[in-house]
């Protein structure tokens, strides 16, 4: 058997998608209302910062991928952003945050700016160099196989393109370190508890924090898969990380 890491537990690797798979479609239909209060509100501004570090012309139509994308919420601030833009896929494992994600796109009349494809990470169901752009936000510690779903990264981008990825890390300040532990592992479990009725799931998503890879160890998987100019940038004291990469 081989081991992957499901949080701080270890389980066969076989078993990896449908674990993350469940935790997902326990925590669907509350999933945005959760994460503002996992974040405090945080969510948004990282989320915002994420768009605007993206650096292409407004005026041209920009072919984005948002892997990962779950209820849709970046692929639909790019839209925002670029709106002279025609659409945006909108890449998830999970049918039921993509079930989500699909409402509030008609609700806020993007649905058809939206192409929702359910499909893994480690092998995208689209064409080699299709993308200008590569989103994925907070999901790539969920993917079972990074260094595969990198790979496919790089596959589906066109040469010039950008793969940018945000993702949580852990504060290096020790004062803020010990709020968060304390805030993450004594509190937002017991939120879930109250506001999903499940407290497993956010149990997954604080350790999946804790056992994903240092920013630079990050770093050098995503290079492995054959980007260049790699950079992270650290917002609010290393919490979360914003990786931006190549493919030349
Ligand atoms: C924490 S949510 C992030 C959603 C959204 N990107 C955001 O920033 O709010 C993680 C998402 O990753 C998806 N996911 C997990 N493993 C995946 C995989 N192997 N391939 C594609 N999506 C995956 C989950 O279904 C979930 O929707």
């Amino acid at each position: 058997m081989t081991e992957s890491n499901f949080g701080y537990e270890k389980i066969d690797d076989k078993d990896h998608s449908s674990r993350v798979r469940d935790v997902f479609n326990k925590v669907a239909n509350k999933y945005d209302f959760m994460n503002d209060i996992m974040s405090l509100g945080m969510q948004r501004l990282w989320k915002k910062i994420f768009i605007n570090s993206i650096n292409a012309p407004k005026e041209q139509n920009i072919s984005l991928v948002d892997l990962a994308g779950g209820t849709g919420d970046i692929g639909f601030r790019f839209l925002k952003k670029f709106p002279k833009n025609n659409f945006v896929n909108i890449v998830d494992i999970n049918q039921e945050m993509l079930r989500e994600g699909k409402k509030i796109s008609i609700n806020n009349n993007l649905s058809k700016k939206c192409n929702f494809i359910c499909s893994e990470g480690e092998s995208i169901a689209l064409t080699d160099n299709y993308a200008d752009i590569l989103t994925i936000s907070f999901g790539i510690r969920n993917v079972s196989n990074r260094a595969e779903c990198l790979k496919e990264c790089f596959r589906i981008l066109k040469p010039g393109g950008i793969f940018m990825c945000m993702e949580f890390s852990l504060p290096k300040d020790i004062i803020l370190r010990n709020l968060y532990d304390a805030w993450s592992y004594g509190l937002i479990p017991k939120f879930g508890k109250l506001i999903v009725g499940e407290e497993q799931p956010y149990k997954y998503l604080v350790d999946s924090i804790r056992t994903f890879p240092s920013p630079e160890e990050f770093s050098d998987i995503i290079i492995s898969a054959g980007f260049k100019n790699t950079t992270i940038r650290q917002l609010t004291g290393n919490i979360v990380c914003i990786y931006r990469a190549e493919k030349i």
